[in-house]
């Protein structure tokens, strides 16, 4: 199999042209590419083929991150994973019956990870949404729940890297968003790391997005970011 790239670059833009313009400058650097609701909502499942369609062996996370009950979540992951992307993913909070009726209708050349717990929750949320245990405690159940059903791996913060790893061993992947190379602007991510420190902690995956969407030269910034790890 093909090594996986270690950056997914997030493409977060209702426009498609602009889309497959940041893709032909950023994958012959190495990167993959993070599609998520606003590209899917706008595009489907066809805007998501045409763009695997611009460059030989592009490799997808389709972040969709489904929440249903189990029949329903099996049925779209059964739907998205015949589009051929390497990661798609589902939250955790669904629960255990979800999460194994989403790993069984998953195509094989798919990986499925969740959601532990969105980076949008402060303490204060989790207990506004009734939930006894902190937010780390939580992560850290919801990393093993997702173990638990099979799957694959998580997305979690930069912060969560060394308990997850350390509970969940090291053949499960970790899809770290909120990552900065040094010296650029954090817009409104409030806790970042390096992609270097990042990976050294543990992460199998960084998503990247506007550090390198927002640059002048997408591919220049893609390739110094690969050649900082
Ligand atoms: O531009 P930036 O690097 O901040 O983009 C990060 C990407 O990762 C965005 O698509 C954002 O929605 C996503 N993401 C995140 N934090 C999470 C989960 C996903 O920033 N916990």
């Amino acid at each position: 199999m093909i090594d996986l790239p270690k950056i997914y670059c997030a493409i977060d833009t209702p426009d498609f042209d602009h889309a497959k313009s940041l893709i032909n400058q950023i994958a012959p650097a190495g990167c993959g590419i993070k599609l998520g609701l606003e590209f899917f909502n706008s595009f489907g499942p066809d805007g998501v083929k045409r763009v695997m369609g611009e460059c030989d062996n592009l490799s997808v996370f389709l972040d969709l991150k489904y929440y249903d009950i189990p029949n329903t979540v099996a049925g779209a992951v059964r739907a998205a994973s015949k589009l051929g992307v390497d990661y798609l993913n589902v939250h955790a909070s669904g629960g255990l019956d979800m999460m194994k009726a989403a790993k069984d209708a998953c195509s094989e050349g798919t990986k499925l990870i969740a959601v532990t717990i969105l980076t949008s929750f402060d303490e204060q949320a989790i207990c506004a949404a009734g939930y006894s245990a902190g937010l780390q405690d939580r992560v850290l159940q919801m990393a093993e729940l997702t173990k638990r059903a099979g799957l694959d791996g998580v997305v979690c913060s930069s912060y969560e890297i060394k308990s997850i790893r350390d509970a969940c061993g090291k053949d499960f992947a970790l899809m770290v968003p909120g990552i900065r190379p040094a010296g650029s602007n954090s817009d409104d991510q409030k806790r970042i790391m390096t992609p270097a420190e990042a990976l050294n902690k543990g992460a199998s995956h960084l998503v990247i997005g506007r550090p390198i969407t927002n640059s002048d030269n997408p591919a220049q910034a893609a390739k110094d970011i690969i050649a900082s790890l």
